[in-house]
């Protein structure tokens, strides 16, 4: 029997990354983390600042800024789960909208706010016991993590999902706005030069368009099992 693992799971926008990795790491007594989350948070902070709307980003004026945005998570003993703050501030709930989705592939491709966040995440990784969800989790943050697991899905699938979820919430949204942004985010974080989403050649691929969460849960945990007993 071993020590802890490293887990990380990459994929598509709205595979359901989170709620696997959220499950997996109350199950194993992990630590998680929503790495989108912290790009989201930074997204959200250029928002406020007014250095990004319509077409227009300042990205320059975002860098340099970057040493006075602080991002960090709290663990919420009632959700069961960490939320992230910004400059201290929780803004768990207003990173999840529409328009922070639809800005948040421009934060992500700028290289400055990658390198950022993947020393924290790095950080908060180090001595393993955790599960990260993301887009580069097992290609760059940890490369030598013991299990990778890259989750598919139709996006057709995963519009409707995320839809389910904003009008859930109280969300004014049509789904085909939806669709078009996770096509778009699909493409803006699988073509942009830095950390681009592929799947690492050791992952394990999980196409869960056809999958219960049940089953996902049964299925993943079958192979954190199979490499806990391997390490
Ligand atoms: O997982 P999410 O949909 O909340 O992520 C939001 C965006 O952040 C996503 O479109 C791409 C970016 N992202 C990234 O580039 N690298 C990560 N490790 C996580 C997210």
């Amino acid at each position: 029997m071993s020590d802890k693992i490293t887990i990380a799971i990459d994929g598509y926008s709205s595979t359901g990354k989170s709620t696997i990795a959220k499950q997996i790491a109350k199950h194993l007594g992990y630590v998680y983390v929503d790495s989108g989350a912290m790009y989201r948070a930074v997204t959200y902070y250029a928002m406020t600042k007014g250095l990004i709307h319509e077409s227009d980003f300042n990205a320059e004026a975002l860098i340099y800024q970057l040493d006075i945005v602080h991002i960090n998570f709290k663990f919420n003993s009632e959700l069961g789960f960490a939320e992230v703050y910004l400059n201290n501030q929780n803004i768990e709930k207003a990173i999840r909208t529409l328009e922070v989705s639809s800005f948040v592939s421009k934060v992500a491709a700028v290289s400055e706010v990658r390198k950022k966040l993947v020393a924290i995440q790095q950080q908060i990784g180090k001595n393993k016991g955790v599960v990260m969800d993301g887009r580069d989790i097992g290609t760059v943050v940890f490369p030598d993590a013991e299990l990778k697991i890259f989750m598919t899905a139709s996006a057709e699938t995963r519009a409707q999902r995320r839809y389910k979820e904003l009008i859930e919430r109280g969300d004014d949204v049509v789904y085909d706005s939806v669709l078009k942004n996770v096509q778009e985010r699909d493409h803006l974080d699988s073509t942009r030069k830095d950390s681009p989403l592929v799947k690492a050649d050791d992952a394990i691929e999980i196409d869960n368009s056809n999958l219960s969460l049940q089953e996902q849960f049964e299925k993943v945990l079958q192979l954190v099992s199979m490499t806990i007993e391997d390490t």
